[in-house]
């Protein structure tokens, strides 16, 4: 057996939120103690242009990503942590993933497909109306992130579930054609992890505008949280813990014993107030030694770059190498 490979890449547009948090950094920082396995968390940069992002908005997304998962306690001496675009050898191999990827592939990804359906529903003449080449050919930018360092397991959102699919159809095409090279991915969607819902109930999601920032200075924090829909129950009226925003994100922060805690408290009948006042502290008290590392973190980015480059140094031993063998298989080497 060999060992699993663990991979996954964060798209550098936003502010992580708690939503991240519990879905993607907190089990990330986890699976990472398994030292048996190897894990590879990055910022994919590159990916961010498939929607024309503002610059200045990119390079503070990646500081404040960066900064999150070190404030949190990753540890960068085993698992590999880089930014994307440090590593030349993926847009590289992204293009020679071009010459193995069908057209009609692309064509089938659903992001692409959303976009198109939006226009033709917005009654535009042109069906690719602002699509770019690099939102229709994203999933290869994907599949050279993951087939670069030969990664087995790749946990992901359901959303993402199809962009792994096609890295692994994309691995087999060419394994066939060139020759034993690649490991086929599968993703690993968290059956655990909670999807947390936003301040309006809906998926919690920084394209809905509803997310609580995970390192919020503590006012902010306890400004949103008091934001939270609710429903129109009056204190001593009891609640129901299986509809209610405040329970979810609570219950994904709490100790099993203290989340039974606060479900008797909603059959007892706590006020929405008071509810959100508990969780507010609960939050705050699990997020405050983090959130001072983070604010010292952010106020000093050369700190968080030089652990980017650190890691990029380490990634790229493996990348360099293996992007040769690659360029070997495919024809392009040098001719004596
Ligand atoms: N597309 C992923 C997302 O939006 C981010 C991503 C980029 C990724 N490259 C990856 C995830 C490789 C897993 C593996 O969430």
């Amino acid at each position: 057996m060999t060992q699993d490979v663990y991979l996954t890449g964060i798209t550098t547009t936003g502010t992580p939120h708690i939503g991240n948090y519990v879905g993607a950094i907190r089990p990330g920082i986890e699976a990472s103690r398994d030292l048996s396995t190897q894990h590879f968390y990055f910022l994919a940069d590159y990916h961010s242009l498939a929607k024309n992002e503002d610059p200045d908005k990119i390079v503070q997304s990646t500081l404040e990503i960066a900064a999150s998962w070190m404030a949190l306690g990753l540890d960068t001496e085993h698992a590999y942590f880089y930014r994307q675009s440090d590593i030349p050898e993926i847009p590289e191999l992204t293009w020679i993933l071009h010459g193995m990827t069908a057209k009609g592939l692309m064509n089938r990804a659903h992001s692409y497909k959303a976009s198109v359906q939006s226009n033709v529903e917005g009654g535009n003449k042109d069906p690719d109306k602002g699509i770019t080449m690099a939102l229709y050919s994203y999933p290869i930018l994907m599949a050279a992130d993951i087939l670069m360092f030969r990664s087995s397991k790749v946990p992901v959102g359901q959303d993402q579930r199809q962009h792994v699919e096609m890295a692994r159809d994309i691995a087999q095409r060419f394994n066939h054609h060139y020759g034993e090279t690649f490991v086929l991915p599968e993703a690993v969607i968290g059956e655990n992890t909670a999807v947390l819902k936003g301040l309006d109930g809906r998926k919690m999601s920084k394209s809905y505008n509803n997310t609580i920032p995970l390192f919020a200075a503590e006012k902010r924090l306890r400004k949103l949280i008091m934001k939270i829909k609710t429903n129109s129950l009056e204190p001593g009226e009891p609640k129901d813990p299986s509809d209610s925003t405040l329970f979810d994100i609570y219950k994904a922060f709490a100790a099993p014993a203290e989340t039974a805690e606060v479900e008797q408290a909603y059959a007892d009948g706590i006020a929405w107030g008071e509810m959100k006042q508990r969780l507010f502290e609960y939050v705050n008290d699990h997020i405050k030694p983090a959130r001072d590392t983070y604010e010292r973190l952010i106020a000093d980015p050369a700190t968080v770059e030089a652990e980017l480059q650190k890691g990029a140094e380490r990634a790229r031993e493996l990348s360099a190498p293996f992007l040769d063998r690659v360029r070997n298989a495919i024809g392009i080497r040098s001719l004596g």
